[in-house]
C-alpha cells in the first residue's frame, strides 16, 4: 500500500550548542535528516513531508530528496502540532509514516517491520524497552496486555514512570485518522504543547486496534541531543560499517579504526590498515593494499593497488598495480594506468600517467600528460600556473626527466626523449632528442678560499 512519510526537524537543539541546527549534524559523513530520507526513499514513499523550523535556509540548501515537500512550523508547539503542518498534504487513503529527525540511525528493515505490523491494524508503534527510561513517553498496555495511551514522562504517574516500554516517536497510521485525531489535540498537559502521542488514547477510544514494533538494536531509535550522543552514534553507525567491510571480503587491522564517511565498495582479500578514513563513494578492486593514515575520497582504485602509509587521494583513479606513496597526494583528476607508481611527496593533479610510468620522489605533476612507462626524476615540477593561466605538459612514451628538472608549460617532451637533471625546460623537446637548459659547469683550478679578515 502506498504511503508518505513525515518527518518532524523543527526542534532547535539547543543542547548541541550550534549554530547549525540540529538535524544537519553528519553522522558517517551524511546530515541526520538526509540519512534518515535516503533509508525512506529507498522504500519508494510516494512523499516525504519534512517539518522544519530553524535554520529553513541552512535546511534547505543542504536536503535534498525527490518528491520531497518543506513544512514550515514557524513555532515549535509540540509533536502534535509539527504533525498538524504535513496534515493538509496526507491523503485520506495513504498510510502515513512519522519519524523524527533526529534519530538517524533508523534502518530501512526496521521500519519494514514497523510497515508489516501496521497492514495488520489500525496503529503501528514502534517501541523498545529501556532499562532507564528517563524522560521518555510510556506505552500504556491494558489488562488485556493492548496498547491504550501513551503518557509522557512529566505527565506520567509514579506506577506509569516503572514501565519500561517507551514510545521512540516512530509510527503509522492510516492518513485520514491522523487528520482526525490531530483536530482533536489539546495542550492541557505538563508542558503546554500539542502532544503527537494523544493520538494513541483517541485511537484506542475508537476501538482501533494497536500494535507494537521493536527495532533490532536500541540505537536505531535512539535521538541525538548533544554531541556525546553524536559520537555514541556514529561510532555505532562506523562499526556496523566495518563489520559490512570484513564481511564483503576486506581483512581490517582494527575494525575500530577506520571511518566511512560515504559508501565504501571492496573487492576480496582487501587489507585496510588502521586509520583509514574514506569520504564520498569509494571502490576498490581486489587485493588492495591501504597502509595506515590514508584518507581516500571519491576514487576507484583497482586490482592490487598498494597504498603506502599517509597518503591523500581525492577524486581520482588508480587503476591496476599501480603503487602510491608513502606521503602520495593525488589531488582531482589525477589517472594513474596500470602499474604506474607514485612515490613519496609526490603530488598529482588533473594529470593521467601512463601504463607503467614512474614518479617516485618529490614531484609536481599538474595539467600533464605523462606516456606509458615514462621516468619523472626526483624533484621535477610542472610549472603549470602563470599566476593566471593553467597551461598544459605533455612528456612522451619512454621519456626520461632528469632530477630537479622545471617544465614550463605549455611544453612537449616527445617519445623517448632525455632531459638532463637540473633543466629548467621552456620549449619543445623532440622524440629522442637530449635537452640539457642549465648553466654550464665552469673548474677553476687552485681556487684560493676567502679568508677571514
Ligand atoms: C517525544 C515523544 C516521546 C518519545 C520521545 C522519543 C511526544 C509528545 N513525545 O518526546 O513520547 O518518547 O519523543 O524521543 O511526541 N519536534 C518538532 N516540532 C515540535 C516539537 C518537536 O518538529 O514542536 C521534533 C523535534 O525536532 C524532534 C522530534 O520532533 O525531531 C521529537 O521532539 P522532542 O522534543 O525530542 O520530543 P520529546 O520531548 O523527546
Ligand atoms: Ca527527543
Amino acid at each position: 500500500m502506498a504511503f508518505s512519510v513525515v518527518v518532524l526537524a523543527a526542534g532547535k537543539g539547543t543542547r548541541m550548542k550550534s549554530s547549525l541546527p540540529k538535524v544537519l549534524h553528519k553522522v558517517g559523513g551524511v546530515p541526520m535528516v538526509q540519512r534518515i530520507i535516503n533509508t525512506v526513499e529507498s522504500m519508494q514513499a510516494s512523499a516525504v513531508h519534512l517539518v522544519y523550523g530553524h535554520g529553513g535556509d541552512q535546511l534547505q540548501s543542504t536536503v535534498s530528496a525527490d518528491n520531497l515537500n518543506w513544512c514550515l512550523q514557524s513555532e515549535q508547539l509540540g509533536t502534535g502540532h509539527a504533525v498538524q503542518q504535513a496534515a493538509d498534504h496526507v491523503k485520506d487513503d495513504e498510510d502515513v509514516l512519522i519519524l523524527v529527525g533526529d534519530a538517524p540511525l533508523i534502518t530501512q528493515q526496521t521500519l519494514q517491520r514497523l510497515v508489516a505490523v501496521k497492514a495488520a491494524c489500525d496503529l503501528a508503534l514502534l517501541t523498545v524497552d529501556l532499562d532507564d527510561p528517563t524522560g521518555m513517553g510510556r506505552i500504556v498496555r491494558g489488562s488485556d496486555g493492548n496498547i491504550t495511551a501513551i503518557v509522557e514522562h512529566k505527565d506520567a504517574t509514579e506506577e506509569q514512570h516503572r514501565i519500561k516500554e517507551i514510545n521512540t516517536g516512530m509510527m503509522m497510521m492510516n492518513g485520514a485518522d491522523l487528520k482526525r485525531w490531530l483536530g482533536n489535540l489539546s495542550n492541557d498537559n505538563a508542558q503546554g504543547e500539542y502532544y503527537l502521542t494523544d493520538v494513541i488514547a483517541m485511537a484506542a477510544a475508537e476501538g482501533k486496534k494497536i500494535q507494537a514494533a521493536q527495532p533490532d538494536e536500541v540505537i536505531e531509535v535512539e535521538g541525538v541531543n548533544n554531541r556525546e550522543h553524536l559520537a555514541k552514534l556514529e561510532r555505532a553507525l562506523q562499526k556496523w560499517q566495518a563489520s559490512a567491510l570484513m564481511h564483503g571480503g576486506a581483512t581490517l587491522a582494527d575494525p575500530a579504526r577506520v571511518d566511512i564517511r560515504g559508501k565504501v565498495t571492496t573487492g576480496q582479500d582487501v587489507f585496510i590498515d588502521v586509520n583509514a578514513v574514506f569520504e564520498g563513494t569509494v571502490e576498490l578492486g581486489n587485493n588492495v593494499v591501504i597502509g595506515p593514515n590514508c584518507l581516500l575520497k571519491d576514487c576507484k582504485i583497482g586490482d592490487d593497488v598498494t597504498i603506502e602509509a599517509n597518503s591523500m587521494i581525492e577524486q581520482a583513479q588508480v587503476d591496476s598495480a599501480c603503487t602510491v606513496g608513502p606521503y602520495a597526494r593525488l589531488r582531482p583528476g589525477a589517472v594513474m594506468h596500470k602499474g604506474a607508481k607514485v612515490g613519496n611527496f609526490v603530488e598529482m593533479k588533473k594529470t593521467v600517467l601512463g601504463e607503467g610510468a614512474k614518479a617516485n620522489h618529490l614531484t609536481y605533476l599538474g595539467d600533464a600528460v605523462v606516456g606509458a612507462r615514462a621516468n619523472i626524476g626526483a624533484g621535477t615540477i610542472t610549472c603549470n600556473y602563470d599566476g593566471v593561466n593553467k597551461s598544459k605538459t605533455v612528456i612522451g612514451t619512454n621519456a626520461f626527466v632528469g632530477s630537479n628538472s622545471s617544465l614550463v608549460a605549455p611544453v612537449e617532451i616527445g617519445d623517448g626523449a632525455t632531459v638532463g637533471a637540473g633543466s629548467t625546460i621552456t620549449g619543445d623537446v623532440d622524440n629522442d632528442a637530449l635537452a640539457v637548459a642549465r648553466g654550464r659547469q665552469r673548474n677553476i683550478a687552485n681556487w684560493p678560499r676567502p679568508q677571514k679578515k
